[in-house]
């Protein structure tokens, strides 16, 4: 049967590119009825320095963000993955599967670290094993996830590939990644040639899932196109990253194909456009950001949600950890 995980950092406020990229489609997974475990990877947040309190405030946010938009913490298994210490256990292990070559090769490290490679945590290196342990200790099969994270997927089915092959097992499935709908890559509202990032240190940049109505339009209102009006053809977005953005946007808000948005709005000016992306925005992202809110009044609640899908993750993660021991050599 299918099993489905995925995972978000709580390194900073949720985007509209995580919404759409990522939890909007959690939530359409979870709808379908097939098993999904969706998890916080705070122990992926520290491979940058984060404060303390705030990675705290922003770990129950994500909780909140989650259930706001739909993830029903009965239905899926909701957890944080410190609180799952098979993640880390598993992760050493892949750690010595895994290969420094592959390592670096990935880009998300060469962007994160930057120039000064030699200064950046040992952790941001082998966070790619880390990944790849929480899809593979729970066994998952299928991983939906933003473009951005594909090469990491591939990553980590050339770790289960490697470690079946060393051992002369078939143990660890081989996860595909699931990269689906109109918003794969939400792009930056001030430069279509940039992702959509909580860590864009222009804030006009994205829209966060915690923006009143107001920031939303004054966003959209500003961000970045070109003079001329919208096609009625996909074709005619291949060379205009902004409209092709923006478009992409309100077609997944608004859950249309990219052709059936422009067979309406060909021909419109961006003047007429965006209040229109705006009103649809403000109408799908206000209730969630509300709900968030109400939520974050109940800290301690929260918690109790993180820390029961804790224990659900594990029933699942301890005896496959236990047989992955076993292949390698533990003594029990
Ligand atoms: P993170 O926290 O950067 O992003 C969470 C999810 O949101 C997607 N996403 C986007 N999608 C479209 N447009 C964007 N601009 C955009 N920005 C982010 C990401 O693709 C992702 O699906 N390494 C992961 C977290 C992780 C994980 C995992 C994911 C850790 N372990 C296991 C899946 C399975 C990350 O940094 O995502």
């Amino acid at each position: 049967a299918p099993r489905v995980f995925s995972g978000i950092q709580p390194s900073g406020g949720l985007t509209l590119g995580n919404y759409l990229g990522a939890l909007k489609r959690f939530v359409e997974t979870q709808e379908n009825g097939v098993e999904t475990i969706y998890c916080m990877v705070d122990l992926h947040a520290i491979t940058v320095w984060q404060d303390p309190e705030r990675l705290r405030h922003a770990t129950r946010e994500l909780c909140a963000g989650f259930i706001a938009s739909g993830i029903d913490p009965e239905r899926s298994v909701l957890f944080n993955q410190s609180q799952v210490a098979e993640h880390a256990q598993l992760a050493w292990i892949f750690n010595c599967v895994a290969r420094m070559g592959w390592m670096k090769r990935m880009t998300q490290f060469k962007d994160k670290a930057g120039k000064n490679a030699e200064n950046a945590s040992l952790g941001l290196f082998g966070y790619p094993a880390l990944m790849a342990a929480d899809i593979l200790v729970y066994h998952a099969t299928h991983v939906p996830v933003g473009e951005d994270q594909k090469q990491h997927i591939e990553l980590t089915r050339d770790i289960a590939t490697k470690f079946n092959h060393d051992y002369g097992v078939d143990f660890f499935p081989i996860t595909e990644p699931v990269i689906e709908g109109a918003a794969t890559r939400v792009m930056s509202l001030r430069d279509g040639s940039k992702k959509m990032s909580k860590s864009d240190p222009s804030d006009a940049s994205r829209i966060n899932m915690t923006d009143d109505a107001d920031a939303i339009a004054q966003k959209f209102r500003k961000a970045k196109t070109d003079p001329e009006p919208l096609p009625s053809e996909a074709a005619g977005l291949a060379e205009r990253p902004e409209a092709r953005n923006l478009v992409n946007i309100y077609a997944a808000l608004s859950d249309q194909s990219v052709d059936a948005v422009l067979a309406e709005m060909g021909g419109k000016q961006f003047s007429e456009f965006k209040p229109i992306l705006t009103e649809m925005a403000v109408e799908k992202l206000t209730p969630i950001s509300t709900e968030m809110a109400r939520l974050m009044q109940e800290p301690d609640e929260i918690d109790a949600i993180l820390r029961r899908g804790a224990e659900r993750a594990r029933a699942i993660a301890s005896p496959i950890l236990e047989r992955t021991y076993e292949i390698v050599g533990m003594v029990r």
